[in-house]
């Protein structure tokens, strides 16, 4: 049953969680979305990017898209944000995991609610997750939005780290978000968010799309993304890859084709990376077992030692080319000084409960090197850390 009774009526609240890197969005109190189960396409799992064009003359052609009164049609979701049209720039409505392009924003709600959710706003109340370091003046935004424009029966704000502990059964945990823009340490006592202990470091998993992304120009590996392609031959292992160009592409933008590169180096990240179990050592990674992948264009090859070299500068940031310095902290380090800034007196509690969230810590060996790290930070008298499948799997699995 979703929801609960509000005003003696039994009601469906919706649960919208905005990342950077994704939209998430389901009925309230089910293990999954209320959607997939009965059906699919009440579930809403989208990216946060929106294609934006300004209309020059006539109405757009038929899609996804909303036009707006700036002018801008948006063209959002999976399937239109991935056709190539001239001139669609790429946006991102969030910046620091905050809202900022809010015509962007209501175009991503209004989407929601007519294409996946396909009833009234005005009949579900809505619990709505939000960075850590929300501004005031956003929250009053946001809310006046959800009350004066979609009419929403009820609205509840809720720190994105604070819905990850009860989500695993806590009201007491240090948070650790691993996204696309940042990983945040966030220690959570009885329901509310610490401030004073936060810590914020810029590597994540835009971060790691960022190394690849090098990786493959050093080793001269062009990305080339399926939109371009018509069709490709099987070639040998490391060999220069036969593919045509499908005819009649409009001239794209640089951030759209960006974005479409970036989407075929993320799936390269999930399907190869790998943390290393200890701190990286050029012998052991030498040792590695390849493992074999296949490029949209039909280039292949095998990754031994890069599978984790990338990632290990999540946890030991020294050794990475281009970053200023030793200053930004590893992800043990990050969890670490959180704690170390709160009470001494619940720090037993944080080292006990870590939980682990969000898409990069679905890196392979993620939460094993984490509590490896831990259990050798820690004080000596606190249990090694506890993780907990991130809350996003259940929303990206299903
Ligand atoms: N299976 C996977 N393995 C490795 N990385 C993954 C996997 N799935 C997603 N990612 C990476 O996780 C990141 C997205 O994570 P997530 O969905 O938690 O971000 P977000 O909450 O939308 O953004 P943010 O927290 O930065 O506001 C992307 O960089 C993506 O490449
Ligand atoms: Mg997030």
């Amino acid at each position: 049953m979703s929801g609960g009774v509000y005003g003696g009526d039994e009601v469906g609240a919706l649960v919208f969680d905005i990342g950077s890197f994704s939209i998430r969005a389901g009925y309230a109190g089910e293990d999954c979305p209320k959607g997939f189960i009965n059906a699919c396409h009440l579930q809403a799992d989208f990216p946060t990017s929106l294609g934006a064009h300004v209309e020059e003359e006539g109405p757009a052609e038929m899609g996804s898209e909303q036009e707006n009164t700036s002018g801008r049609s948006f063209y959002l979701d999976t399937t239109a944000l991935h056709v190539p049209r001239a001139g669609v720039e790429l946006i991102s409505p969030l910046k620091n995991g905050m809202i900022e392009e809010w015509e962007g924003f209501q175009a991503i709600m209004d989407h929601v609610y007519s294409k996946h959710i396909k009833s009234e706003p005005s009949l579900h109340p809505v619990l709505m997750s939000e960075a850590p370091w929300n501004s005031r003046a956003n929250r009053e935004k946001l809310t006046e939005l959800m009350f004066e424009h979609y009419n929403i029966p009820a609205f509840f704000l809720c720190k994105t780290a604070v819905l990850t502990a009860f989500a695993n059964g806590r009201a007491t945990g240090l948070v650790l978000d691993s996204g696309a823009t940042h990983t945040t340490a966030i220690p959570v006592h009885d329901g509310y968010v610490l401030q004073q202990g936060i810590v914020k470091s810029p590597l994540a998993g835009d971060f790691i799309t960022m190394q690849c992304r090098e990786m493959f120009q050093e080793m001269n590996i062009e990305i080339i993304p399926p939109y371009m392609i018509a069709s490709k031959e099987a070639v040998r292992e490391g060999a220069s890859p036969i593919w045509t160009k499908k005819d009649k592409i409009p001239p794209v933008t640089k951030s759209w084709h960006t974005y479409m590169c970036n989407e075929v180096i993320q799936d390269f990240q999930a399907s190869v990376l790998q943390v290393s179990d200890s701190p990286y050592d050029e012998q052991v990674a030498a040792q590695m077992p390849t493992l074999h992948y296949e490029m949209p264009s039909g280039y292949n090859g095998d990754y031994g030692a890069e599978r984790l070299r990338i990632p290990e500068g999540l946890f030991d940031p020294s050794n990475v080319k281009g970053l200023s310095g030793n200053t930004m902290l590893g992800v043990g380090h990050v969890v670490t000084t959180s704690i170390g800034m709160c009470d001494i007196d619940i720090r037993p509690g944080l080292y006990g409960s870590v939980i682990v969230t969000g898409g990069n810590t679905l890196l392979q060996g993620f939460t094993e090197r984490l509590n490896r790290e831990l259990s050798q930070k820690a004080p000596p008298d606190n249990a090694p850390c506890h993780t907990a499948r991130p809350i996003k799997v259940w929303m990206r699995d299903h």
